[in-house]
């Protein structure tokens, strides 16, 4: 931290991810670059405690190592996230072009177009820091084997921006795997020995068609998930159709997903325990004002299988939960009585 800017380098080891920090003091607008959907807390509370206003939350590029917090960061704060307009990502509110200029108080933070890692990463300068998310590394350089990475471009981002910028400007990159927290120009033009003053592009072509390294682990879930803004996509285990404008599910499909879905049992009391019996792990929340005030309280995202004896008071409990936002709710058509019949088995108390 100096007195000019407020400033936390944090680290989610898992990926060996650092996310950044940066706030003027003045009017305490912040902003969090490359930040970690596992560590959003952790973030969010730092800028509780330092009372700072988030401003924005940028991602250098779409990660292909860890899923953004950019998302979560959003939906807790003001923040607009900011990402490459290259990067095709519809659901970022800023969407970056090169020497794009935004401000923290009186504070600059100029984005520079750094392809070659991938085609959309983007350079923050502020304050006499480069934040060069996979391009420039510590004595070494991100990948370039993947993403539309281009070892070419990398070696021109590096040798024509970033190496003009001026030599003390001190150098934070998006990751570190051997302890270091940072660098400065001048020392990677030195020493940096893929990427140094040193080095041809020729000679660094070279180094990165040898490399051969394994896909990162998470690039499956990564890529689509930072394309969303870390949100990830809403999946359910059962696929309803629609009768009358009710979801509804059979028997076989409940009974098939049983442990994913949340069952609740709306019949009464002595219901649950009468010759029909119920569904293990079902809840008892019988249809009336004890549905209703559950339903207020309950996570409106979970999938929800509604029960009862033959599908009239849970066709009736998941249009009513259908009318205050759930999206993924569905209704066991035929109830205890076709579950019975189906020879599923049942439990009583
Ligand atoms: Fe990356």
């Amino acid at each position: 931290m100096d007195k000019k800017t407020i400033f936390y380098q944090l680290f989610e080891h898992e990926s060996s991810t650092y996310t950044y920090l940066i706030a003027d003091p003045e009017t305490k607008e912040a902003a969090l670059i490359d930040s970690v959907l596992e560590t959003v807390n952790r973030d969010l509370k730092l800028i509780e405690e330092l009372g700072l206003n988030l401003k924005y939350v940028f991602d250098t590029h779409i990660h292909a190592d860890h899923i953004t917090g950019a998302g979560e960061v959003r939906k807790h704060t003001q923040a607009k996230s900011a990402v490459s307009a290259d990067a095709h990502v519809d659901c970022a509110d800023i969407a970056l072009h090169d020497k794009q200029e935004l401000f923290l108080g009186a504070h600059k933070i100029t984005a520079f177009s750094t392809p070659g890692h991938t085609d959309s990463c983007m350079s923050l300068v502020i304050d006499g820091r480069v934040f060069t998310g996979d391009v420039l590394l510590i004595r070494g350089s991100g990948r370039t084997d993947f993403q539309q990475g281009s070892s070419e471009k990398m070696y021109d981002s590096v040798h024509r921006k970033l190496f003009t910028l001026p030599p003390e400007t001190q150098v934070y990159p998006a990751h570190d795997y051997r302890g270091q927290t940072a660098s400065t120009v001048e020392m990677e033009m030195k020493f940096n020995p893929r990427l140094g003053l040193s080095k041809s592009k020729e000679e660094f072509i070279k180094i990165m068609s040898e490399l051969k390294l394994a896909p990162p682990k998470k690039i499956h879930e990564s890529v689509p998930a930072n394309l969303l803004c870390g949100i990830l996509p809403t999946q359910r285990v059962l696929a309803p159709t629609m009768n009358d404008g009710i979801p509804e599910v059979s028997v076989e499909n409940v009974y098939e997903a049983l442990g994913k879905i949340r069952l609740i049992d709306v019949r009464r009391p002595d219901e649950f325990n009468n010759e029909l019996g119920h569904i293990a792990g079902a809840e008892l929340v019988p249809l009336g004002p004890e549905l209703q005030s559950f339903l207020e309280k309950a996570d409106h995202d979970q999938e929800i299988v509604f029960v009862c004896r033959s599908g009239g008071r849970s066709g009736e409990a998941t249009a009513q939960s259908l009318h205050i936002g759930y999206k993924k709710v569905a209704n066991m058509v035929g109830g205890m009585i076709r579950w019975n019949e189906a020879n599923l088995p049942t439990t009583r108390n």
